[in-house]
């Protein structure tokens, strides 16, 4: 168990191309530890080839949480304007968006789901988003509570978390950064 006292020692770093194995890792133990949170499964995550993770460190900007030489975390974010979508982070756009939140059960309550937010609006508020937005489930009532403390606020738009799923609804929720 990593305890509050421990929190200094968390470092959030963005990952580069040669964290894509640990990157994989964390991708799997999130969607094994909560499946309901996350649009992709478990199996198609497991089956992705080294190319897909190297790609994903690339494209957008993707932040592990370290406890020491343990990854315990991870955010990325992602430009909204389609006009962005092939290059992130290249342009000015109105809206990013908060993807793939994960703490480890172990390291939770210890503030580090605040800091990787906090990298992915940095990053936003560097390429002159004036909001970030995400989508939650509503299952993730763990989630929620903490996006509510964040000051993340409906937007009233729903949809499946899954299409092939009919009852498993997720709700958009948008948070003013400027
Ligand atoms: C969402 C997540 C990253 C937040 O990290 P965390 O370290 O748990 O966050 P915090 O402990 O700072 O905040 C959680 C909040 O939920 C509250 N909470 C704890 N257990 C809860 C429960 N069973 N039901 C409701 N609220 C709960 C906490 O009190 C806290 O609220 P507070 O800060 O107002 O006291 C983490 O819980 C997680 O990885 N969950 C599973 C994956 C997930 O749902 N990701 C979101 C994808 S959109």
């Amino acid at each position: 168990m990593v305890t509050g006292a421990a929190e200094a020692s968390f470092e959030i770093r963005r990952a580069v191309p040669d964290d894509r194995a640990v990157l994989r890792r964390i991708r799997v133990e999130a969607l094994t530890d909560a499946p309901y949170a996350f649009g992709s499964t478990l199996a198609e995550t497991i089956g992705r080839p080294e190319q897909y993770w190297r790609d994903r460190i690339t494209a957008w900007p993707q932040f592990i949480a370290w406890a020491g030489t343990e990854p315990v975390g991870i955010a990325a974010g992602l430009a909204e304007d389609p006009a962005h979508t092939e290059d992130p982070g290249q342009g000015a756009s109105g809206s990013w968006q908060l993807v793939s939140l994960w703490v480890s059960p172990r390291a939770r309550g210890n503030g580090i789901a605040d800091r990787l937010v906090a990298a992915v609006g940095d990053c936003a508020r560097a390429d002159g988003a004036e909001c970030l937005t995400l989508w939650v489930a509503d299952a993730s009532v763990r989630a929620r509570a903490f996006y509510l403390r964040m000051g993340f606020r409906g937007t009233g738009r729903r949809q499946l978390v899954r299409p092939q799923e009919p009852d498993h609804w997720e709700e958009e929720q948008l948070l003013d950064l400027s």
